[in-house]
């Protein structure tokens, strides 16, 4: 255990990812930032305080001048500006001041508001991710988004701002429901697929252990997970270009998400959406029929999904026109190039799009064959 890797910006280092197997270190990696003169705010939610905030107290405590815990009903209905009021509300009555810090203790839900507050509050003060779900540590604290969603808007308002440190413990990936688990999945096989086959085929030849949820596989999956999408977000890491890569399968996976009433976890949508744009990817041509297939079925050890149903397709198209990585009127559309490799196309039509969403859906003449 204790592997690291480092984020950089112009070859600067702007933050460590640590893997470790317990909380035991976070204190030793805390000291870096001076913490016996500041104030400590673990942030997190009503599930995960349950879990491991004492655990994490103690290890804190004694090492910083004042430490205090806040936490909110979990779940996505709390990522609003309410929320982030209410920490505001709090920081300001526990007079935290521009050198204090806050630590986002939880899932993505809990990482995406703690950041949008630390880079709101007093105009910036500084924060560490300590992901607990396989989510957010392969996608949601890396690379600096932060924000909360607005009315029906998901991740509407937010901040690019990033953290001091990404303290990883895979133990805690041993208390995740399965479906959370899996959830995950998609999002550390999309990486695979877009930045490195080898670590896709990796993930096929140690199926076992991931099910298992081994530690050290675990450590090994995640460090490999986080370097393709450190890669990424190193070289755009405000997504004026390159970073969209990541969006590989969230297009029509975020339609699906929204048509199906957020009753889908999003890594089930993400699934969905890459099967989707790996059949739009065979169509024309850039990976083959077999590779099509493979990546599809590959899914379904993994407990994820490859068909929907009681879905109406136009209904996903259209919604995908209002998806975020629109621009102007062409969609910012992910395909892969080949396996372990994607890139961004504006061309893809509402035909093709169409085309992908009906492979994904599974009709009452579905069973009949
Ligand atoms: N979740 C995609 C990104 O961080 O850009």
């Amino acid at each position: 255990m204790s592997q690291r890797l480092s984020v950089n910006q112009n070859n600067k280092p702007i933050y460590d990812i640590v893997y470790e197997s317990s909380f035991a270190r976070l204190a030793e990696e805390l000291e870096a930032f001076e913490i016996s003169q500041k104030k400590l705010c673990i942030i997190t939610d009503s599930k995960v305080k349950g879990f491991y905030a004492d655990e994490v107290s103690a290890v804190l405590e004694g090492k910083c001048r004042k430490l205090v815990i806040y936490d909110f009903p979990n779940g996505e209905e709390s990522k609003n500006l309410e929320t982030v009021k209410n920490i505001y509300a709090f920081l300001i009555e526990m007079q935290f001041d521009r050198k204090d810090m806050l630590l986002a203790l939880g899932g993505g839900v809990v990482g995406d508001i703690t950041g949008f507050v630390a880079a709101t509050y007093l105009r910036g003060v500084d924060f560490v991710q300590i992901p607990t779900t396989l989510l957010a540590q392969a996608d949601s604290s890396i690379g600096g988004k932060t924000g909360v969603d607005f009315d029906q808007y998901k991740n509407m308002v937010g901040a690019f701002y990033m953290p001091k440190l990404v303290y990883m413990n895979m133990e805690t990936l041993k208390t995740l429901e399965d479906r959370q688990y899996y959830s995950g999945m998609a999002e550390v096989m999309k990486h695979g697929l877009i930045k490195d086959v080898k670590f896709y085929e990796w993930l096929i030849d140690n199926i076992y252990e991931i099910h298992e949820r081994n530690l050290e596989t675990l450590e090994e999956m995640m460090y490999q997970s986080n370097l393709c999408k450190k890669l990424v977000v190193e070289k755009d890491p405000t997504e004026k270009g390159d970073r969209a890569l990541l969006n590989f399968g969230h297009t029509i996976g975020h339609a699906v998400e929204k048509a199906k009433n957020f009753e889908l976890l999003h890594g089930e949508c993400v699934a969905l959406g890459c099967v989707a744009a790996a059949f739009i990817s065979w169509k024309r041509n850039l990976i083959s029929m077999d590779e099509y297939y493979e990546i599809r079925d590959m899914f379904v050890p993994f407990n994820l999904p490859i068909s929907v149903e009681n879905i109406n397709p136009e209904e996903i198209l259209a919604l995908t026109a209002s998806d975020k990585k629109t621009e102007g009127d062409n969609i910012k559309f992910i395909l892969l190039k080949k396996m372990g490799k994607a890139m961004i196309d504006r061309s893809v039509t509402k035909e093709e799009i169409l085309a992908g969403i009906n492979e994904i859906y599974f009709t009452d003449e579905d069973w009949n064959e």
